[in-house]
């Protein structure tokens, strides 16, 4: 193994399991997914981080509502601030202050860092939240955290499909665990996700409705967790085990 990914095998002994959440496409609720997922685990008693790695677009610091004003505190390596009960930590931390665009490298370089330096402690689950697309992040995170397990989130449309098709062949072809694909913004019952999900031979782990007050939720913890959103969220949640 090389050694900065037995560095970061390493920093991550004690944490049970990790889910990465991931679309082919952007903008279909990857963010609120992830966030609400480790809000609800936390909920439930069990120890629980969140991992923002999305460079160009990280948000679930403002689903959150956590201010990335302060770098967290350092003590042989970087303790995640504990935000509502989760261990919270995000490449806002590193990037905010940065201008935009980052290259390759750059990307790799501070996913690997990010991995390297964050303690985790002992945890029943990590979130990660994924930026969209296929890029060099997700390849980085599938090579870099093995052990994960993958949700693939979605919503009714042809074109979301084609893209998240994409993504499931992909996590396929490298023989990568998938817990299954989430239906959000749905609008109605047996739509054409629960039939790809049937073609793509994926678990299909359930429809989130399109919650009309989600937004006025968005940065107060308290408000997602008893929105309709982190109802549906819940079921979900209950068939994960
Ligand atoms: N079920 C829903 N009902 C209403 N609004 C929703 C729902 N799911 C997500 N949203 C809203 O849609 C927007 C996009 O959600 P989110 O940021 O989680 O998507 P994403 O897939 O992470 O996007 P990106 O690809 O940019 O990372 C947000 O404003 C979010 O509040
Ligand atoms: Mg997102």
């Amino acid at each position: 193994m090389e050694a900065r990914t037995s560095v970061i095998q390493s920093r991550l002994e004690q944490v049970k399991q990790i889910i990465c959440v991931a679309s082919g496409k952007g903008g279909v609720g990857k963010s609120m997914v992830a966030s609400n997922l480790a809000l609800s685990l936390s909920q439930k008693g069990l120890k629980v981080g969140l991992l923002d790695l999305d460079l160009y677009g990280p948000s679930t610091h403002v689903i959150l509502g956590v201010q990335p004003d302060s770098f967290p505190d350092e003590h042989h390596g970087i303790i995640p601030p504990v935000v509502h009960g989760i261990n919270f930590m995000s490449v806002v931390y590193f990037t905010e202050d940065k201008p935009g665009a980052f290259r390759g490298d750059d990307i790799s370089n501070i996913i690997l860092e990010l991995l390297a330096i964050t303690q985790w402690g002992s945890l029943d689950y990590l979130i990660v939240d994924l930026p969209p697309g296929i890029g060099d992040e997700i390849l980085d995170v599938i090579h870099l955290l093995p052990q994960s397990k993958y949700i693939v989130v979605t919503i009714p449309s042809k074109v979301a499909l084609r893209a998240v098709e994409k993504l499931l062949r992909i996590l396929k072809e490298l023989d990568v665990p998938l817990l299954g694909v989430i239906e959000n913004m749905s609008f109605k019952k047996d739509s054409m996700v629960t039939a790809f999900c049937e073609t793509e031979g994926a678990p299909y782990l359930g429809r989130l409705g399109f919650d009309e007050s989600l937004e006025d939720a968005i940065g107060d913890p308290k408000k997602l967790q008893t929105s309709l959103f982190a109802e549906d969220m819940d079921v979900v949640v209950a068939k994960l085990g």
